[in-house]
């Protein structure tokens, strides 16, 4: 059985925190909407604003903010990431707590079992947890879906499975290209961006 995870997001709590960029609030929509809508809608194509987000990416160092629910714009610690639960986040500056709220920079967090990790994973994971884009490569949705088997995630929109232990390879279509996998580390008990997304984010262009 596969569970949906969209009704838990909602776009009505307040920032806590500073956000940049056009995008968050778009994708708080989008997530809000059902899944066949979103690519009808447009506001998960590849927009201008979302190719000039794409620039921006995580950097070593930052740490991760939720991008929604009741601790929206909150720093994200490593108890707030649960097995095989998707966690939408952006990655915020450790020293201004400025969080990149573009869709370029959506990403997902979700604890894995220590067993579910490929060996060449667990250099890029901290305690089970893993980071990846947030962004769908079939046609740009945001990823949020849980699976029934707690080391993939899923997209809603059209079923496409990532395995989130393996650096992000697709399971299941329509998607064909994988998730950009995310370095993390705790580091004084803080979740960090630990290195650069290893690949492209998004759809094939
Ligand atoms: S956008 Fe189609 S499966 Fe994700």
């Amino acid at each position: 059985m596969v569970k949906n995870t969209f009704s838990e997001v909602s776009a009505d709590v307040p920032t806590t925190g500073e956000v940049d960029g056009v995008g968050r609030r778009t994708v708080i929509r989008a997530i809000a909407m059902s899944g066949c809508c979103l690519a009808a809608s447009g506001l998960i194509s590849a927009s201008p604003a979302i190719a000039q987000a794409k620039k921006v990416k995580p950097e070593p160092g930052q740490r991760f903010a939720h991008m929604a629910g009741d601790k929206e714009g909150q720093l994200v610690v490593p108890d707030d990431v649960k097995l095989g639960k998707p966690l939408l986040a952006y990655p915020m500056d450790a020293t201004t707590t400025q969080v990149h709220g573009s869709r370029a920079n959506l990403l997902i967090l979700m604890r894995l079992n220590e067993t579910d990790l490929e060996e060449t994973m667990k250099p890029h994971a901290a305690s089970g947890i893993v980071a990846y884009s947030g962004i769908c490569t079939h046609e740009g949705c945001p990823i949020s879906g849980e699976h029934e088997n707690p080391r993939m995630a899923l997209c809603n929109c059209h079923g496409s499975t990532f395995d989130l232990g393996a650096n992000g390879k697709v399971i299941a279509g329509p998607a064909t290209r994988r998730l950009a996998m995310l370095p993390v580390a705790i580091t004084d008990g803080t979740l960090v961006v630990a290195g650069k997304l290893n690949g492209p984010i998004g759809p094939p262009a």
